[in-house]
């Protein structure tokens, strides 16, 4: 569906759960009246559509992140349970387990964060600068001259899927492969396809371990400089403290956690940008106002909307009574808009102060790992985009089309023109 979001008042009418629906047109467009409306009114609420409680309130939020005893991530996102049998039987000639660090709890998530965070510094994430600056004006190079693009699958889809392969070491050429496999692990996980297609799926997942597998293998003898190579588990001979299944699972999971939301973090920031010129202008005259601009854009439009809990035992948020087992989505883009903690939220300001206090990578022990990955990329994308496309604007016969998706926040396709440079 087209879209052209602005904040609106909150309705005065009571929030009701009951019509709370994030794919119909007019919340999906813009979700923030209805998020504004339940912070007032029922700030924790069980959705009957759902079938799933959410937590809406950024104080809220913050306790049920401290208490990961209470609030558990294992088996909070969907699990194999409901898979075909046999996909399930398929499935087990690999690793049948989504197995991430986002899906589990202490002390297991303890120890291989702890691997994570050795590997991925700052220094490493600060070293792909160069190489993330080239490929941004390779990829803008392929549309310039056009005058109109595609934001989304010619641009946005593409710069992070091949950062990560980047980092992670994986040859560009092979993003086919990659990508082929990601998307069998989201068919699977979303477990409601026909069974034919699960079977594909599966198909395609188990070839996405392999690889993952010979990768790793392939390092034991023929170390390279980067992240697979560290990651790179004793069992095999490597000096990782990991499982061989804990190192493919996580390498997968990387992936799968660094694209879209990146993806869904340009495509948010362009909308924003386009709807309040004089700041994109600043931008493009002021280049040191970028990394507070990319706060307050994934502060404004959180890229992922939630991300799920499930309660271990019967428990009491505020003044809601859960039940032991709630499936819960922590619903980090209202926290980021919570009069409670930011001053005139629904207001779209670059120079904000405390815009780096949003919550869109998270809070707490699961914090996002490539949160500084993510800026780096919004940052040098933005920089570009805006310096070599003059005039930058929406299209003006193709409109916006965003995804109804319940965790990204995101656009399918973003038609954009600018003026094209005269002919030499
Ligand atoms: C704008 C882009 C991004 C957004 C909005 C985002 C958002 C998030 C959020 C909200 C969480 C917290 C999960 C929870 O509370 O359960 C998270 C965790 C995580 N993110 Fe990101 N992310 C982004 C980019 C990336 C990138 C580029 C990578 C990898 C290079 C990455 C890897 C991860 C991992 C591995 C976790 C799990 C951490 C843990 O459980 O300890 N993310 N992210």
């Amino acid at each position: 569906m087209a879209t052209h979001a602005s904040p609106t008042a909150t309705p005065s009418a009571p929030f009701d759960p009951s019509a709370f629906n994030l794919f119909a047109p007019d919340q999906l467009a813009n979700p923030f009246p209805t998020y504004a409306q339940a912070r007032r009114d029922q700030p924790v609420f069980y959705s009957p559509m759902f079938d799933m409680w959410f937590v809406t309130r950024y104080e809220d939020i913050t306790t049920v992140v401290k208490q990961p005893h209470l609030f558990s991530s294992a088996e909070a996102l969907e699990s194999t349970d409901r898979l075909p049998e046999p996909v399930i039987e398929l499935l087990k000639k690999g690793y049948l387990k989504f197995q991430s660090l986002v899906q589990t709890d202490p002390p297991e998530h303890s120890r291989v964060r702890a691997v994570f965070g050795k590997v991925l510094t700052p220094q490493r994430v600060a070293a792909l600068e160069p190489g993330i600056r080239e490929l941004t004006n390779q990829l803008i190079d392929a549309f310039v001259a056009d005058g109109e693009a595609d934001l989304i699958p010619q641009f946005a889809f593409s710069l992070p899927a091949l950062t990560i392969c980047d980092l992670l070491g994986v040859p560009r050429s092979d993003i086919d492969r990659v990508q082929r496999g990601n998307n069998g692990r989201q068919t699977l996980m979303g477990a409601n396809s026909p069974v034919e297609v699960l079977i594909a799926a599966a198909h395609d997942y188990l070839e996405y371990q392999h690889y993952f597998i010979e990768q790793l293998e392939r390092r034991v003898h023929e170390p390279q400089d980067d992240l697979l190579t560290l990651l790179v588990p004793a069992e095999i001979g490597g000096s990782a403290p990991l499982s061989l299944q804990e190192a493919v699972c996580n390498a997968i999971d990387l992936f799968a956690a660094g694209h879209e939301t990146t993806t869904a973090m340009i495509g948010n920031g362009m909308s924003l940008l386009l709807d309040h010129p004089e700041q994109m202008q600043a931008l493009r005259e002021h280049s040191e106002l970028l990394p507070n601009a990319i706060e307050e854009i994934l502060r404004m439009e959180a890229p992922v909307r939630g991300l799920f809990r499930v309660t271990t035992s019967e428990t009491m948020l505020g003044d809601t009574q859960l039940p032991q087992g709630a499936r819960m989505l922590m619903m980090y883009g209202s926290a980021n808009r919570d009069e409670r903690q930011f001053a005139d939220p629904d207001i779209f300001d670059i120079r904000r102060k405390d815009a780096n206090k949003h919550v869109a990578f998270g809070k707490g022990m699961h914090f996002c790992i490539g949160s500084v990955l993510a800026k780096l990329e919004g940052r040098v994308a933005f920089e570009l985009l805006l310096k070599r496309l003059p005039n930058l604007r929406r299209h003006p016969e193709r409109p916006a089309v965003r995804r109804p998706n319940l965790i990204l926040h995101c656009f399918d396709h973003f038609p954009i023109a600018w003026d094209r440079e005269p002919a030499a």
